[in-house]
């Protein structure tokens, strides 16, 4: 096989005239009779190769053979294209390759589709065929955009004075809140290795065993119901840092996402990131994962509402609930079937209803519920809504009320295009509650994980009002993404045990599940605390991808499964006797 000298990216006027050899893949073939052109293409691009009858009569011949996908070396002259036949759009389209030697390195069967990005071409099917779904230009540059943004990562991190530590994949299961994936242990039967839904508990240890500042870019497994930006298995930037307090974590962090998005992707995010708590972003955009590319804030209107003759609204602010409304700029014109649409979208999100009401071009309230109010006294409580304008209502407990608009809102900026696709907008996110109640399971449950630390100001609050304790927690959000999370930790055992207790794990039952964390917080542990970045969502957000499964080489589909190696599968009998496991399927 003849070696490339150079790559298919790489030519360009200043070749002219010498002779090259280019390895690579035919990405199609165009047969003008005396003339036959290819387009040869590698990771780094395409260049046009030119067989001439002419000027080679055999190799032109040969050229009928080749196929796309075809794998070939060439062997030929770099020649200017004559003016009207340049490609602008090509970095090598100045230029073509007249051949004067062909091998074909090897065959290829008819690929299932086109390689190319806008290829017409279902999921199942890419992931059955990842190596040629690959080789297409977008995920060539999602691969690369991934590798440097691990590069950068490591870099920043590295002069940071980190170390980068590696943690078990077969561990005992980490309370991160999903379901685990198990391992059975052939050694010691009936007993089974979790995969680490995160490497919390071991950074945790590293910095007792004084390691001081821990990096990874860390594996992470989680049984959970799939989403677009979730994966079963997913990648972390994953650190911990001892001696220091939010203030510390914030900054150094701030300055490596700034760093990654410059040096990885050429943008540039505006600093400082402007830092709201978790209540202020609940109440004003119903989320704790804003999306500041655009407003339309949530307003509260319970005291208006609480005098209003409309019972839905004075009931649930006479029973502790809140009333909140938001205006949608210029939505009068929205027809009454979309209004009706939204509030049975509403209540798929778990509201009773959807209030609405148009303000007219004099001012008067158009609604089914404008018999009820007071024209004057909603201007008054609302004046920024204006003639012209959709106000929308909820009326509930603030947990539903934030969370449903919050939603109705993302919904809408879509819909009104309020959203600049253009701009990059993170929001760190503070002050989470430490925990949260569960009505499901009528029991505290954690809001980060267990091992946040409470607010020093709320300490004395967790005996007697444990919701109310916030937690020194933190999350980076871009773009209406949460891209990272993390705390300061509890660093002492007798405060990590009287949260456990809160959250109903009993003094025996932590000492089973992580005793050995208990046990290190006693020896010593300094004050600590870090943070995870989802690294495929970073990938996803910088990179323009639609979905986290386009910024993984291998990803799994959303039912789990792997379509190229059709993992998940059955293992044979002689298998799982030696695991000493008896399938017993309960449907
Ligand atoms: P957390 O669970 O918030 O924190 O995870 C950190 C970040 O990981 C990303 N992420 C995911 N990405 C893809 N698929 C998933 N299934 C998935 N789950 C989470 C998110 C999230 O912000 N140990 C703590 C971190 C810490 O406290 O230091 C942890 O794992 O972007
Ligand atoms: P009803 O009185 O049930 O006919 O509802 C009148 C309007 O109020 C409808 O537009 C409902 O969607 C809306 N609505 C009912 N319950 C709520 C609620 N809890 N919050 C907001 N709007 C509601």
């Amino acid at each position: 096989m003849k070696l490339r000298t150079h790559r298919c990216g790489e030519l360009n006027k200043q070749h002219v005239g010498q002779t090259v050899v280019l390895n690579g893949w035919v990405q199609r073939r165009r047969d003008h009779g005396m003339v036959m052109f290819i387009d040869l293409r590698d990771r780094t691009g395409i260049t046009q190769v030119v067989f001439n009858a002419e000027r080679n009569a055999a190799v032109h011949q040969a050229a009928h053979t080749l196929r796309s996908e075809c794998v070939v070396s060439v062997t030929g002259q770099v020649m200017a294209r004559p003016d009207e036949s340049k490609n602008p759009n090509l970095p090598t389209g100045d230029v073509e390759i007249f051949v004067d030697a062909v091998e074909i390195l090897n065959e290829a069967r008819t690929p299932p589709f086109l390689i190319e990005d806008d290829a017409e071409v279902t999921e199942a099917v890419r992931l059955k065929y990842r190596y040629l779904d690959l080789r297409r230009p977008m995920m060539q540059r999602l691969l690369s955009l991934r590798h440097g943004i691990m590069q950068t990562a490591r870099g920043f991190l590295n002069a940071e004075q980190f170390l980068e530590v590696e943690t078990p994949i077969l561990t005992k299961s980490t309370p991160e809140g999903a379901r685990d994936y198990l391992v059975p242990s052939r050694v010691n039967p009936g007993q089974f290795f979790a995969l680490p839904q995160s490497p919390q508990l071991f950074k945790q240890v590293l910095m007792v065993g004084g390691v001081d500042r821990y990096y990874q870019i860390a594996r992470c497994f989680r049984d959970e119901d799939l989403r677009n930006d979730r994966q079963p298995e997913f990648t972390q930037i994953d650190l911990e840092m001892s001696f220091v307090g939010r203030e510390q974590v914030m900054s150094l962090m701030e300055r490596m996402i700034v760093a990654i998005f410059r040096e990885a992707g050429g943008v540039q995010l505006p600093t400082p990131f402007p830092r709201m708590t978790y209540a202020e972003a609940m109440g004003r955009y119903g989320s704790d994962k804003p999306d500041l590319r655009f407003e339309m804030p949530l307003y509260d209107v319970t005291a208006f509402a609480a005098k209003s003759e409309f019972k839905v609204f004075n009931d649930a602010a006479a029973k502790g609930g809140i009333v909140k409304a938001m205006i949608v700029k210029g939505g009068g014109t929205l027809a009454r079937s979309r209004i009706d649409a939204l509030g049975e979208t509403a209540k798929s999100f778990g509201a009773k209803g959807l209030a609405w009401l148009k303000i007219t071009a004099e001012g008067q309230l158009e609604s089914v519920i404008a018999k009820f109010l007071d024209a004057k006294a909603f201007a008054a409580a609302l004046p920024e809504a204006a003639p012209g304008d959709l106000v929308l209502f909820g009326a509930d407990k603030p947990a539903i009320v934030h969370d449903v608009l919050g939603r109705i809102r993302l919904i809408l900026g879509e819909e009104f295009n309020l959203i600049d696709k253009k701009a990059w907008k993170p929001v760190w996110v503070t002050e989470f509650p430490l925990l949260d109640y569960s009505l499901e399971e009528k029991r505290y449950v954690f809001m980060h994980n267990p091992f946040a630390a409470p607010m020093d100001e709320d300490l004395a609050m967790l005996d007697r009002e444990p919701l109310k304790v916030r937690a020194k927690a933190y999350d980076m959000v871009l773009n209406g993404n949460e891209i990272g999370g993390g705390s300061i930790r509890n660093h002492r055992s007798e405060v990590q045990l009287r949260i456990l207790d809160l959250l109903g794990i009993s003094k025996d039952q932590a000492q089973a599940k992580f005793g050995f964390l208990l046990d290190a917080l006693d020896y010593g542990a300094p004050p600590h605390g870090g943070i995870a970045f989802g690294l495929d969502r970073l990938i996803m957000l910088l990179g323009g991808a639609d979905s986290i499964r386009d910024v993984i080489a291998f990803p799994k589909t959303q039912r789990a499964q792997c379509p190229l190696t059709d993992a998940p599968s059955a293992v044979g009998a002689e298998q799982l006797k030696e695991l000493r496991i008896k399938l017993d399927l309960i449907e």
